[in-house]
């Protein structure tokens, strides 16, 4: 929780405007004039202060001048009447951040308090998260581990030559932001970046996929296509999961990459392309090569030059900037205000071993801005399992106790059937509170099955966890603890379109 003093002789005005902080959830602390707040700011940690101009003993631009030499990064918001304008304006010369027109409206105070803030954090934010490779759509690649450091310099010499890499790296480290970056860094930047996510086509497919076919090749084929290769001419083909393509598609690839040349499905004329190759892998590969699951000359012909990226608890150093670097994201994207990570909750995910990498941090930071209804981001609005085991104190049973496992256990082990009936006679077997609503459960006793029913409960607690995260998928199988593919799963069982819970 930020730290704010206000200084003003007027008493009232002080308290109103040290109120309307605490409901922002400020701490707030109040001086009635500038010696008074001088000697504050030495004792205390502040991190803005709000100076009215004309008080007794000390003035409110002399204390500006003792506050900013005593710590320049104390953010200084002045209040004045309109005859004392003046002063103000010359006041932002000595450093302060802004000032505000005297009578005060609270709800404007609150906002430039937040919007100061953010900026400062920002700035902060920016000295310390270089070097940055940014993409055409305004992804950033950030990081400021020596780790990461050393992958940016790799990034940097490699993209500005042809041959293959490979990156490797768990699930979530950005490897396709690795794959971008080359591109985007180098001189294909102005053609095309393109993706093959091998694991996602079908077998039946994939060749298609890669080179293209006539029209009439296969069933189905009513058309001439362009494959992948083609279409990322002059510039970059990313095969992503290339560990997961199957035996036939390892011995066509690699006969393109050393030809550079390939012939369509159905066609008996090659073609020729100029494309650069990345690709990507969580898997193993020596381990499959060993297996006789990957072709050995595939991987050399790839391997030239690899790029391994570390998870993320291996370089705990970057959390803080990537975490900070989320919330601007979401700010923009949610249109929100937060100003930042409470200490505490930054405590939490620094502790935390993240084995779903960034991308499982960036999740954490959405969900907590679907919830968080203060203005930063607080140890409450993060998922359970990142709070340990402990229940914290002021947490209602919400959305934070969301689990599908524990929703089954005290289903399936729920052996009294004397509870509670609603006014139809039906036994309430369990009900599911979020802060967007309740899913309750009602058992017909009429029709007793335990299948049926726990399918109905399935269904309904699946319906709730999309509607309170607007149908994403990954936040409902983050929050909901449910592994994604399990999600998917039962959303195609009961027929539930994710889709339609988008707000
Ligand atoms: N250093 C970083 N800076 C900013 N964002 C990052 C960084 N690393 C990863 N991300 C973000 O985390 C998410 C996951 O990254 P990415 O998709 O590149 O991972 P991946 O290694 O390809 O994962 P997978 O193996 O699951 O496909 C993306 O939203 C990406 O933008
Ligand atoms: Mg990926």
């Amino acid at each position: 929780m930020y730290r704010v003093l206000v200084v003003d002789d007027d008493a009232d005005l002080r308290l109103s405007v040290a109120s309307a902080l605490s409901e922002s959830h400020y701490q707030v602390d109040q001086a009635k004039d500038g010696e008074e707040a001088v000697n504050r700011v030495r004792a205390g940690k502040y991190k803005l202060v709000i100076l009215d101009v004309n008080m007794p003993r000390m003035s409110g631009l002399e204390a500006l001048k003792e506050i900013k030499a005593h710590d320049p990064s104390i953010i200084a918001i002045i209040l004045t009447a309109f005859s004392n304008i003046r002063d103000a304006v010359e006041a932002t010369k000595e450093g302060a951040y802004n000032y505000l027109e005297k009578p005060i409206k609270a709800e404007n105070l609150v906002y430039m308090v937040d919007k100061a803030l953010r900026a400062h954090n920002m700035v902060k934010n920016m000295s310390m998260s270089a070097p940055v490779f940014k993409m055409p759509n305004g992804t950033e690649f950030i990081g400021q581990s020596n780790e990461m450091k050393r992958v940016f310099g790799v990034i940097d010499k490699l993209s500005r030559v042809d041959t293959a890499v490979l990156i490797r790296g768990e699930s979530g480290t950005g490897k396709e932001l690795v794959a971008q970056s080359l591109h985007y860094n180098g001189p294909r930047k102005d053609n095309r970046f393109v993706t093959i996510n091998c694991s996602a086509i079908p077998e039946n497919l994939i060749e298609s996929e890669f080179f293209g076919h006539e029209k009439g090749a296969f069933t189905g084929a009513d058309s001439r296509k362009i494959g992948k290769f083609q279409y990322a001419d002059g510039g970059t083909l990313f095969l992503d999961e290339i560990g997961d393509i199957s035996a036939a598609m390892q011995v066509k690839l690699l006969r393109a990459l050393q030809e550079k040349r390939f012939t369509p499905v159905g066609s008996n004329r090659e073609v020729e392309v100029n494309v650069r190759i990345v690709a990507a892998t969580n898997r193993n590969l020596e381990e499959m090569i060993k297996k006789g699951e990957f072709r050995e000359d595939l991987f050399y012909r790839l391997n030239v030059l690899p790029i391994q990226l570390p998870p993320l608890r291996e370089r705990k150093n970057d959390i803080e900037v990537l975490a900070n670097y989320f919330v601007e994201k979401f700010n923009h994207q949610h249109k929100k205000n937060i100003t930042g990570i409470a200490a505490s909750a930054m405590e939490v995910l620094k502790a935390h071993p993240w084995p779903g990498n960034i991308r499982e941090l960036e999740n954490v930071i959405e969900h907590s801005f679907v919830i968080e209804n203060t203005n930063e981001v607080t140890i409450e609005s993060l998922p359970t399992a990142l709070q340990g085991t402990s229940n914290r104190p002021g947490l209602t049973r919400s959305i934070q106790n969301l689990d599908l496992d524990d929703a089954d256990l005290d289903l399936d082990q729920d052996q009294d059937l004397d509870g509670a009936l609603d006014e139809s006679g039906n036994k309430i077997v369990g009900t599911l509170s979020l802060r967007s609503g309740s899913a309750g459960f009602r058992l017909d006793v009429q029709k007793l099955d335990f299948q049926a029913s726990k399918e109905e409960f399935e269904k309904q607690f699946l319906i709730s966890a999309l509607k309170a995260f607007q149908g994403r998928i990954n936040q409902t199988a983050l929050h909901a603890n449910i592994p994604k593919k399990t999600l998917l799963r039962k959303l195609e069982k009961y027929g539930i379109n994710a889709r339609d819970y988008n707000s």
